[in-house]
């Protein structure tokens, strides 16, 4: 009962490639329901629901833009035709790639604003249009945010996304007293560097950083980050709320 996610529906944003895919992929092989991917890449979004559909799962893509409040509203109300609820949400889609490697000297505003208009503010906007759904959930809604283990740290170059990212930390926390009345949990995963699509721009010393400092000296992989996800979004999470969980083969701790 606590090691899968059955008679579960959940979305997950930003699914279509990297983290969120492989965040799809183990909720439908842990025998969600539903998953449904929400995602701005709509080729990349359709492939990989399609890919999981052939292989017997029930995977559906939705397009949406989380830096577009209307765009986030038609998302909710075309998930709330489909679907008389949801269970889960990850909240998996930001800014996480091309970005980096400026100083707070260098950033320049309109990225800055896009960054946090994405990253922060369509989280909230998310959150808000899809917290009614999950309500409705009988089994206890779940929500887990993506944060970054950056945030925790504190790496330099990359300021307007680490501060979205502290941002999402905070967020969880407060967010998790206001929706617990309602049987909604709310965590977040902080990731160490993590390889997929995203990080193959990452400099080598960030990369072999991160390796170093870990007590197991190799790379991150996706497979390693899907555990934890899978397991605040099910039955045995039940009394985990408003926690920042990082996952990084302990290169910094919480
Ligand atoms: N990979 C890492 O090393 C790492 C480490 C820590 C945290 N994270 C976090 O994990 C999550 C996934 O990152 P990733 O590395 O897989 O990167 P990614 O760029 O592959 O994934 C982000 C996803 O979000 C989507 N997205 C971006 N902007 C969007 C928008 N406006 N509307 C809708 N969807 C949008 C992208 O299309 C993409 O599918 C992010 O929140 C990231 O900050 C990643």
């Amino acid at each position: 009962m606590f090691m899968n996610l059955e008679g579960r529906i959940i979305v997950v944003t930003g699914g279509a490639r990297g983290l969120g895919r492989a965040f799809a992929e183990a909720c439908a092989r842990e025998k969600a329901q539903s998953v449904i991917i929400a995602d701005i890449l709509d080729d990349a979004g359709a492939q990989t629901a399609g890919d999981l559909r052939l292989q017997g799962f029930d995977v559906h893509f939705m397009h949406y833009d989380q830096g577009d409040p209307e765009s986030i509203n038609a998302f909710a109300g075309m998930l709330a035709q489909k679907f008389d609820r949801i269970d889960g949400l990850v909240n998996n889609a930001a800014i996480a790639t091309g970005i980096g490697g400026k100083t707070y000297e260098e950033i320049d505003i309109d990225t800055w604003d896009l960054v946090m208009r994405v990253n922060v503010r369509g989280v909230w906007l998310v959150i808000k249009a899809l917290t009614p759904l999950l309500r409705k959930s009988a089994l206890g809604g779940r929500i887990v945010n993506l944060a970054s283990d950056t945030a925790l740290w504190g790496a330099p170059r990359l300021l307007h996304y680490v501060g979205s990212k502290g941002a999402i930390m905070s967020m969880t926390r407060s967010l998790s007293r206001e929706i617990g009345e309602y049987g909604i949990t709310i965590n977040a995963i902080a990731p160490g560097i993590t390889i997929v699509e995203a990080t193959e721009y990452v400099p080598q010393e960030r990369h072999d950083l991160y390796v170093n400092g870990r007590p197991f000296h190799r790379r991150q992989m996706p497979d390693d980050v899907v555990g934890p996800v899978v397991h605040l979004l099910g039955s045995g999470a039940g009394f985990i709320t408003g926690q920042v969980i990082p996952v990084n083969g302990g290169f910094v701790f919480n």
